[in-house]
């Protein structure tokens, strides 16, 4: 950056083709330089659950993976989202980057979003502080978060389409609420627009969202970028407020931006703006000043493998224990682990938040490294839960063709380890149209039995399967769009086939480009797999027989929790729960241990000794499960969704497709601010887990609620001892219960937490300020924050119904605040 000058002068030291050139991308993930003034490039990398760097979604420069959204929501420790987003920060340089596309806020309306793994919780106050904390350790290091995606982006079903019809009310109370924290408490510098239309409208070409509220009534002075391709026009949107168009190059603004000013469209005033908010953003980051050449690093830190590890714990919720939890290493007891997550780590969600992690730990290798072997340890998978035919490994030749029609010669080939692909850019070596080119896949897969095998694929265009010669599985002439790649792909297309064991099978996979219509790249992916059935289901119950304890590892995989698609139910996918009757049958010992990023009905929990959920913690996942099960770590985590007994149970599972998933292009949230918690508690429905349930290996006496005022606020305070005979930690939960509201309000709302770790016999104060907006309901009519005088009861619980102590109190005058 040009030195002495302002980014003021700076700015008007540009031509206005200059200013526009920053309101894009110059490629799927960075802004240009410019280097007649000496400004740098920014670039930017995908969360939150690491920094995958640039490139392909797939098979990038190795990076740490960190616990995903929900497992830190279930930690409810903020100051460890600080940690992790600090962490992460590294990380994002290590990556060359100057912006982390993170933290993934929207909230779990629904249990089956497809992204709720991603996202912390179902509750606004938990979601906005753990959010608080990441951004700050991010941007302590000086890299910009991106919190994402604003706004009512709760589902993933036709998200660049539908419009989520939200009144303000419930945008105020609940779906705005963690931006407008990270806005005024945690500094963001930066935040996504979402996909889908808020209220009729895009988000990026909202002007009420980005305009309106966020810089008006919150005082913003950050960006707003885009999220990939969601930018449709080029005056609505610069006009709205959304500065950054990603990726590039550009398609709605470049020359057709200049033209806009040109046409009065666009004040030139609105773009210096929007470049100025850029150069700001760059300055904040360096990014201003920063003409180092990319160049990206993997960095397996030590001290990034114990956080993780730690975190995954402080993230593990301990559901069901009869008290066979933890489990003693010296004991000698033989355990019987079970299930299709037993040797496959399931570490990450799937979508734009997967990276390509250092390593990962699956939970049977960090059995083996507790017990220091596996002489104690005996394997059964029992049953599969993938979504997809397992992937296609080996070696494979890929030749490239400049027709659609593989005719023509061979322009490129290519040598890749699995038939799996996310492309993005230059195509074939650069030598084919990315747009009109075809391919085939060409290797051999052997089968480790013989029998009937499922062999299949799904792609972003039409494409066919060819085992020994014979077409298996074929969309060539009738490809369709689908569930997978962001809506961009076909269903999996599956056929049968009897294979050999032992023999080298021939397989080809043929596939022909396609435009897409939204976002732009070639994906595609196939795989063989041999299914497991009843047979399968009683080897693993007579393992079980045969062992002091059952470990169960099921669950769901990053398949299944992944942006582009909600999930079709919440049942345990395939014959998982049939596994889990079958092995507790066999052994009264029997733990399940649960990796999903989500609830899931459980008909055999009363058949279990003890259940915890994982969801997916990271590369350290094995040894976290380990340090649970032994011990050597304390479950510190609590539910941040509440877990229904049935899906039908959930808030936005009406008989109404308008309120979920949505109809003629809407999604309309009907229940208003009754979700989550609030929605069992105003139908009197029992859930299964509420929402804050978390066992712990030790136990909590929790006494003197004191609440005392100062000046505006309450503090809230609350003796906890820790009375059991180990070390662990409490989260004392304080709900707010309005005793006569001026307008329909739920009947109780958290509006404070905190987490203490205690030691035994230790005692520790938990303190909790509610401010007025804590009591206060969002007036539509004069556009005010009213909290009204009178009496409120505050409510200290260990869950959303499980409500330890409480004290009534009464606010005196009527507080009214503008938003
Ligand atoms: C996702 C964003 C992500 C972007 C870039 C989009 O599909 O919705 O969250 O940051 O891709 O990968």
């Amino acid at each position: 950056m040009p030195a002495n000058l302002t980014i003021e002068q700076l700015v008007d030291s540009m031509t206005l083709a200059e200013q526009v050139t920053l309101l894009s991308g110059q490629d799927f993930w960075s802004v240009a330089p410019n280097e007649r003034l000496g400004i740098g490039t920014l670039r930017v990398t995908d969360g939150p659950n690491g920094a995958r760097g640039g490139g392909s979604l797939i098979g990038g420069v190795k990076s740490a993976s960190f616990p995903v959204g929900i497992a830190i929501g279930a930690s409810w420790n903020p100051a460890l989202a600080e940690e992790i987003g600090a962490a992460i920060g590294d990380e994002v340089k290590s990556k060359g980057a100057h912006v982390s596309l993170a933290p993934t806020v929207n909230i779990h309306r629904t249990v089956t979003n497809g992204r709720n793994f991603e996202c912390y919780s179902e509750d606004p106050l938990l979601t906005g502080a753990l959010a608080v904390g990441y951004i700050k350790g991010l941007q302590g290091q000086g890299i910009s978060a991106t919190i994402k995606h604003f706004a009512g982006n709760e589902s993933e079903i036709k998200r660049t389409t539908n419009s989520s019809e939200i009144d303000e009310r419930s945008l105020r109370e609940i779906y705005l609420v963690p931006f407008e924290m990270a806005v005024k408490q945690g500094g963001t510098w930066g935040i996504m627009s979402s996909y889908n239309k808020l209220n009729g409208t895009y988000a990026a070409e909202n002007h009420w969202l980005l305009t309106e509220v966020l810089r008006g009534d919150w005082g913003y002075d950050g960006i707003v970028m885009s999220d990939w391709f969601g930018s449709r026009s080029t005056a609505p949107t610069v006009n709205a407020g959304l500065d950054l168009e990603m990726p590039g190059p550009t398609r709605d603004r470049g020359d057709k931006l200049i033209a806009a000013v040109e046409a009065g469209d666009v004040s030139a005033d609105t773009v210096r703006t929007r470049a100025l908010n850029m150069l700001r953003l760059m300055e904040r980051t360096g990014a201003i000043s920063d003409f180092r050449a990319h160049k990206e690093e993997a960095n397996d830190r030590p001290e990034h493998r114990a956080l993780i590890r730690r975190a995954g714990a402080e993230g593990t919720v301990l559901l069901k224990n009869s008290g066979i939890l933890p489990l003693d290493k010296k004991s000698g007891q033989t355990i019987a682990v079970i299930g299709p997550n037993a040797k496959v780590a399931q570490i990450m969600g799937g979508g734009s938040a997967q990276l390509n992690p250092h390593y990962s730990v699956s939970p049977w290798q960090g059995l083996v490294n507790a017990l220091g072997g596996d002489t104690l340890l005996s394997f059964a998978e029992g049953a599969t839960n993938h979504r997809f035919e397992p992937l296609l490994t080996g070696t494979f030749k890929a030749e490239y063709f400049a027709s659609r029609d593989l005719s023509g010669p061979v322009v490129h080939t290519e040598t890749i380890d699995n038939v799996q692909a996310f492309l993005i850019g230059p195509i074939g070596g650069g030598m084919v149209d990315p747009a009109a080119f075809s391919l085939r896949i060409s290797g051999t897969f052997t089968p480790q039995a013989d029998g009937v095998h499922r062999a299949g694929f799904f792609a972003t265009g039409p494409a066919r399967l060819l085992i020994d010669g014979k077409i298996v599985a074929d969309c060539w002439a009738d490809w369709t769009a689908g569930q997978t790649f962001f809506e961009e792909g076909s269903n999996e297309i599956v056929g049968e086939v009897s294979l050999k064991a032992g023999h080298a099978h021939a397989v080809v996979l043929e596939y022909s480009a396609k435009k897409s219509d939204n976002l732009t790249f070639t994906a595609f992916q196939a795989g063989i797999g041999k299914p497991l059935g009843m047979d399968d289901i009683a080897e693993a119950a007579a393992l079980a027989t045969a062992s002091d304890i059952a470990v169960l590892c099921v669950g769901r995989t990053g398949e299944w929790d992944t942006e582009g698609w909600d999930l079709p139910h919440i049942l345990l996918p395939g014959l998982q729960n049939e596994l889990i009757e079958a092995v507790a049958a066999a052994n009264p010992n029997t733990i399940v241990v649960l990796q999903t990023g989500g609830p899931i009905e459980m008909p055999w929990l009363n058949k279990v000794s003890a259940v915890f959920q994982s969801w997916y913690p990271g590369q350290e996942a094995g040894n976290t499960i380990a340090d649970i099960l032994f011990g050597d770590a304390e479950p510190g985590g609590r539910l941040p969704q509440t877990f229904p007994v049935r899906w039908a149970d959930n808030p936005a599972q009406s008989q109404d497709p308008e309120v979920y998933p949505g109809l003629n292009g809407e999604v309309r949230y009907e229940e208003g601010l009754f979700i989550g918690h609030k929605h069992y508690d105003k139908m009197g429905v029992q859930p299964l887990f509420p929402f804050g349930f978390g066992l712990s290996y030790t136990s909590f006496e929790w006494k003197n609620l004191r609440i005392t005022p100062q000046d505006d606020d309450f503090v809230v305070e609350i003796d906890v001892i820790n009375i059991g005979p180990r070390a662990g930690s409490d989260v004392v939960q304080v709900y707010v219960e309005d005793k006569s509201p001026i307008l329909p309000r739920p009947l109780r709302e958290l509006k404070g937490f905190a987490k203490l770790h205690l030691g035994a016999g230790e005692t520790g104060t938990a303190r909790v300020i509610l401010s007025p907006r804590s009591f206060a309901t969002f007036d539509i009519g004069s556009r005010e924050w009213i909290a009204r005088s009178g009496a409120f009861t505050v409510h200290a619980g260990h869950t959303a119904t499980d409500l330890v102590l409480q004290e009534t109190l009464h606010r005196a005058g009527e507080w009214r605040h503008k938003p």
